[in-house]
């Protein structure tokens, strides 16, 4: 480790919306099956929000029971930062309209674009400013809305999202919490996940609209092989960075788009089934959510206790990956 100081979770939050979209549904909108999607990508339900939310909101209820799950109030966050590619608006920044539902005044705010990995590169920003000392405590929230976003009558992308959001409250630790982190990026092969409308390339006009430009495209089969791969080498290059193997893992939370590929990363490393958090079937990839809500949830669960070595991975757009090793 590069730090005496680390960062460690003191509470986590997440957030669902109630209602549920299941495969059967999409059988009724595109042509698919709920045999195929449960073959191909292991996801037989997801969550939808009701029209006219915000992911400020999603995000608000994460972080709310996050702050109240590490026994602090909105107004003692120093620092909150929202990982999100479906930001309520260009700006000002979801993080701001997320303080402003909190009341957490005392808080710096930012947003950070890093897509699937938006969560664990989150959570390793603010391990900066805690193990410096900047700051006493951060708010990482990953949240969603990727319902706004896809293409519903394109089967291809739209039996794979859901919407959601996870939040975590770290504060600066001197031995748990995150004891190595590996983080990359290559832009080279950007457009294999896009969102190309709205945004200074392609501002939004009636061609941008007419030619789809504002839903989300995606590569899949690239994006596939490549998730395997990169997720497989970011987690052993995390772990040998603290001196660990894979044997020493008890929990690995992955990224939650494919249960092919979870498997895949799984065996690629030597890890057993019963050590992979996977809880895709009932929520999708709800991207930057999605390894938040895995973690709170393997918590909750008891799935990971104290003293557990646990794993974060993902993979995403960019393209992006991380992943973290976290003593608990
Ligand atoms: N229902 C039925 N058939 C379908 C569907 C569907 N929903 N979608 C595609 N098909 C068809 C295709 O048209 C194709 O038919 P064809 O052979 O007649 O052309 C056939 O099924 C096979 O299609 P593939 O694309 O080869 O299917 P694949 O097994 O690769 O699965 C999938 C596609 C699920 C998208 C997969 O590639 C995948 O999960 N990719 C990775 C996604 C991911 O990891 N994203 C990560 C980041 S997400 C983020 O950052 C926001």
């Amino acid at each position: 480790m590069n730090h005496k100081k680390t960062a460690k979770i003191v509470g986590l939050g997440t957030y669902l919306p109630k209602k549920v979209l299941t495969n059967f549904d999409l059988e009724k909108m595109v042509d698919t099956s709920d045999e195929w999607i449960k073959t191909r990508t292991g996801i037989r339900e997801r969550r939808i929000a009701e029209k006219g939310t915000a992911t400020s909101e999603l995000a608000y209820m994460a972080a709310k029971s996050a702050i109240k799950n590490a026994g602090l109030r909105p107004k003692d966050i120093e620092l909150i930062i929202v990982a999100t590619i479906t930001p309520d608006m260009q700006f000002p920044s979801t993080s701001c309209m997320v303080q402003k539902k909190l009341g957490a005044f005392s808080a710096a705010c930012f947003d950070i674009g890093a897509a699937c990995s938006g969560f664990i590169y989150g959570m390793n920003i603010a391990r900066e400013f805690l193990a410096n000392g900047t700051y006493k405590n951060a708010l990482i929230i990953g949240a969603e809305l990727l319902s706004t976003i896809v293409d519903w009558s394109d089967r291809n992308t739209c039996i794979l999202f859901g919407d959601g959001a996870g939040a975590a409250v770290l504060v600066p630790s001197k031995s748990n919490g995150i004891i190595s982190t590996y983080l990359g990026a290559d832009g080279r092969d950007s457009e294999l996940l896009t969102l190309p409308g709205g945004g200074s390339r392609f501002p939004a006009t009636y061609e941008t609209l007419n030619n789809k430009l504002h839903f989300l495209k995606m590569s899949g089969n690239e994006v596939f092989k490549m998730a395997v791969r990169i997720m497989a080498d970011a987690v052993n290059k995390a772990l040998s960075k603290c001196n660990l193997t894979c044997k020493d893992i008890d929990c690995l939370i992955p990224h939650q788009a494919n249960i092919r590929i979870i498997k895949s990363v799984a065996k690629r490393i030597s890890l057993c089934d019963e050590k992979v958090y996977i809880n895709l079937e009932r929520y999708g990839n709800m991207s930057s959510a999605s390894t938040a809500v895995a973690l709170a949830e393997a918590v909750k669960t008891g799935r990971i206790k104290k003293g557990d070595i646990v794993a974060l991975v993902a993979f995403g757009s960019g393209l992006t990956w991380g992943a973290s090793v976290l003593k608990w």
